[in-house]
C-alpha cells in the first residue's frame, strides 16, 4: 500500500462533508486505512487558526492577512496529520486543501495566483493532491443551501461575485489538469452524486493499493 492524497472541493453547500463520508465508508469496507480531515483546520492548533478566519470580527482581516493563516493552519495540518497519514501508507481525505487558497484568496479576493503559488512552494515542498473532486454548484444554489443552514461564517456573507470567481477558479483548474481533477454536478440528486463517486472508487483503489 501506498498513501494517496485525496481532497475535495466546492462552494458552501455542495455536500462535500456527506460525501466524504460516503467515501471513506466505501473505501474502508475494502479494508483501506482512511483518514478523514478538513481545512482550515484538522489539528487543535489549526482549528483555532479556523475558528480565527471563520468568526465575523468587528475589525476587517486584511487579504494578506487571510492567506497566511490559511497557509499556517496548513503548515499545522500537514505536519501533524497529513505527511504521517501519508507516510504510513493512509488515504488522506480532506475537505477542502490549497486548490480553496487559489479560488477563494485567488479569485475571491482578487491575491495574485504567483503569491499563493509562492506560499505552496514554500509550506508544501511539492506535495500536491494526487486526486481532486469538485462538487460543483450553481453559485445561487449553494448561497441558498448555506443560508438555509443557520448564521453565516465571515466567507459565507461574501456576495455572488465573490462566489462566481471563486467557481470559475475550480472550474478553470479543473481544465487546465483533467488528469489530477474530477468535475462532479453536485446540483443533482445526493444518490446520482454517489453513484458518481462509485464510479471512481475502482481507480481510486487500483491506486492506493499500486
Ligand atoms: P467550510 O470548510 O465549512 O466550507 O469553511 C471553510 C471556509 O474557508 C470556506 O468558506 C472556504 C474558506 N477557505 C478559504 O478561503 N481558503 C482556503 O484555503 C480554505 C482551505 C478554505
Amino acid at each position: 500500500m501506498s498513501g494517496l492524497f485525496i481532497t475535495l472541493e466546492g462552494p458552501e453547500g455542495a455536500g462535500k462533508t456527506t460525501n466524504r463520508q460516503y467515501l471513506a465508508a466505501r473505501l474502508r469496507e475494502q479494508g483501506v486505512d482512511v483518514v478523514l480531515s478538513r481545512e482550515p483546520g484538522g489539528t487543535p492548533l489549526a482549528e483555532r487558526i479556523r475558528d480565527l478566519l471563520l468568526e465575523p470580527g468587528d475589525e476587517a482581516m486584511a487579504t494578506d492577512t487571510e492567506l497566511l493563516l490559511m497557509f499556517a493552519a496548513r503548515a499545522q495540518h500537514l505536519a501533524q496529520v497529513i505527511l504521517p497519514a501519508l507516510a504510513r501508507g493512509a488515504v488522506v481525505i480532506c475537505d477542502r486543501f490549497t486548490d480553496a487558497t487559489y479560488a477563494y484568496q485567488g479569485g475571491g479576493r482578487g491575491l495574485p495566483m504567483a503569491r499563493i503559488a509562492t506560499l505552496e512552494a514554500f509550506v508544501q515542498h511539492g506535495l500536491r493532491p494526487d486526486l481532486t473532486l469538485i462538487f460543483d454548484l450553481p453559485v445561487d444554489v449553494g448561497l441558498s443551501r448555506a443560508a438555509a443552514r443557520g448564521r453565516l461564517d465571515r466567507f459565507e456573507r461574501e456576495g455572488r461575485d465573490f462566489f462566481e470567481a471563486v467557481r470559475q477558479t475550480y472550474l478553470d483548474r479543473a481544465a487546465a489538469q483533467p488528469e489530477r481533477y474530477r468535475l462532479l454536478d453536485a446540483g443533482q440528486p445526493l444518490d446520482a452524486v454517489q453513484r458518481a463517486i462509485d464510479g471512481l472508487l475502482p481507480s481510486i483503489l487500483d491506486r492506493c493499493r499500486g
